[in-house]
């Protein structure tokens, strides 16, 4: 069985690989040079992240009836594709899948960031319905990109009870390592089914981590008094030296991100001493470490990470959701999306993102999913590429007042949710600090000097108003 499956294997990577000559050779004879040269140097893979399918979305009379997932508060506008209140109906994963087919043939592989189970109470779900939720995912992603390599990372509902994953192997781990055999090495196997993470080769001197962060994740109450959950600080480190040693470079993948929430103040998205030790080793590595990618947030947001003296080192990027919901307490959510990223293909640093995103509210009126391209990075922002330097750069435009392009930015951040939302004030500043400043004192030091700022802002607004209105309080 497992010669059979290794032979298959070998036959479509040789099928993968003629065709990807057959794509990249022909090539009109006077500038052939010219093609052949822009269209090797550039590799793209996709990004997918927090599917979350609910099965129990269906359209109904009762608006309170369309999806577990909105817990019984009413949905806001049900349609074929989705809800606001709740997670996703089949039909927009299946949508989103058909469309990163239909428009881009060329990316060699995908990253998948987790969450596939819907946000419902844990007695709705069990370990077996979690693992029948990851396993439909998997064979819906197999049955669009047969030959497509895939690349998952687990998610903090990629569990039962969500949050709680282990520090040792379990049915879960173990469910996982077996669905996605089609995509990962023997070795990548055996630590995911023991630990939850792994690392694999994806191209020549290219390695991917795949961490499980879920181990650093507050709400985990496993891992609650440890120092190292799982040993995999001292793996990653391992991982990183190694790799090091021979020349690689590595993108690092996982679900909850490193860093401070953009959109909260002083919250770290693992527990604050986890991602003092996580800032610590990608600085350390990060002349080896090309790119992260992350989910979670439901947001698009990016990262810039600093070292000591103050040099972008990294760049971050967490992606959007494909899922639509929002907290019954939140007044914002995010539009379902998707990205490309475009890499060099001699050095893998990261060149370009091509942001996809679907008009939830229009794919229902117009009964059709019209996905669409939301933004270029490059072209959006007017930046070279989206290397530290530049992203460093763009984070410094951001954070002057009125910067067209903090808004510009946060009308991404939110997917093209609602283009008139502003964010300013301590929304902005609660997003600029957690862009730059990913360990605790940095980021201390930056919210504490927006602070004073903006309140020296408010006092002297007030003063003027004071004088305009004859001193009149009101
Ligand atoms: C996944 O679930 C959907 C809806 O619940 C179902 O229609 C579909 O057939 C399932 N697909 C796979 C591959 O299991
Ligand atoms: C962690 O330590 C605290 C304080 O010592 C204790 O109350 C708690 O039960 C411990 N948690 C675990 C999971 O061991
Ligand atoms: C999304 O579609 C709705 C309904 O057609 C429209 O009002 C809204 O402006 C669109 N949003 C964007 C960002 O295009
Ligand atoms: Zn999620
Ligand atoms: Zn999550």
């Amino acid at each position: 069985m497992k010669m059979v499956e290794t032979v298959l294997c070998c036959v479509c990577w040789l099928i993968l690989g003629l065709w990807s000559s057959i794509f990249v050779s022909p090539a009109p004879l006077d500038n052939r040079d010219h093609l052949h040269t822009a269209e090797e140097s550039i590799g793209k893979f996709w990004h997918v992240s927090d599917l979350h399918l609910d099965p129990t979305y269906h359209l109904t009379d009762d608006h309170t009836k369309v999806c577990f997932s909105s817990k019984g508060f009413p949905a806001k506008s049900p349609g074929f594709f989705g809800d606001f209140m709740c997670d996703s109906p089949y039909q927009l994963i299946q949508s989103a899948f058909q469309h990163m087919k239909d428009v881009d043939q060329q990316p060699t592989f995908m990253i998948w960031t987790g969450d596939s189970p819907p946000h419902v109470p844990a007695k709705e779900l069990s370990t077996e319905i979690v693992i029948d939720i990851i396993s439909n995912m998997t064979h819906t992603i197999q049955e669009f990109f047969p030959n497509l390599q895939v690349f998952p990372a687990l998610g903090n509902h990629d569990y039962w009870p969500q949050d709680q994953l282990p520090v040792s192997t379990n049915t879960i781990y173990q469910a996982v390592a077996e669905l996605w055999k089609p995509w990962l090495t023997t070795e990548a196997l055996s630590t995911l089914s023991t630990g939850g993470f792994y690392s694999q080769i994806v191209k020549p001197n290219l390695r991917l981590i795949s961490l499980n962060t879920i181990l650093y994740y507050s709400p985990n109450h496993a891992t609650e008094n440890m120092t190292d959950p799982a040993g995999q600080f001292e793996w990653l480190e391992g991982t990183l030296d190694t790799s090091q040693q021979a020349n690689e470079k590595v993108y690092i993948i996982a679900h909850v991100p490193v860093g401070y929430l953009p959109f909260a103040r002083d919250i770290t998205a693992v527990r604050e001493h986890f991602n003092e030790r996580l800032v610590r080793i990608f600085r350390k590595y990060s002349n080896v470490i090309a790119g992260h990618f992350y989910g979670h947030t439901h947001r698009d947001s990016i990262m810039v990470l600093l070292d000591e003296q103050g040099n972008a080192v990294n760049s971050l990027f967490v992606a959007p959701a494909v899922t639509p919901i929002m907290g019954a307490l939140e007044s914002q959510s995010n539009n379902p999306g998707f990205r490309l990223y475009q890499y060099d293909s001699s050095d893998y640093n990261l060149l370009d993102i091509w942001q996809y995103y679907l008009n939830l509210t229009e794919a229902n009126e117009e009964k059709k999913p019209d996905w669409k391209l939301e933004y270029i990075m490059t072209k959006y922002f007017n930046i070279k590429d989206i290397q530290p330097k530049s992203l460093y750069e763009l984070a410094q435009r951001f954070e002057k007042p009125q910067s067209k392009e903090f808004q510009q930015y946060f009308n991404n951040f939110i997917v093209s949710y609602d283009n008139s939302i502003v964010c300013e004030g301590f929304c902005k500043a609660n997003q600029v600090c957690s862009i730059q400043f990913l360990d605790h004192d940095s980021y201390s030091a930056c919210i504490k000097r927006a602070d004073t700022q903006l309140v020296w802002l408010l006092q002297t607004t007030y003063q003027r108003e004071q004088k305009q209105t004859h001193g009149v309080i009101y």
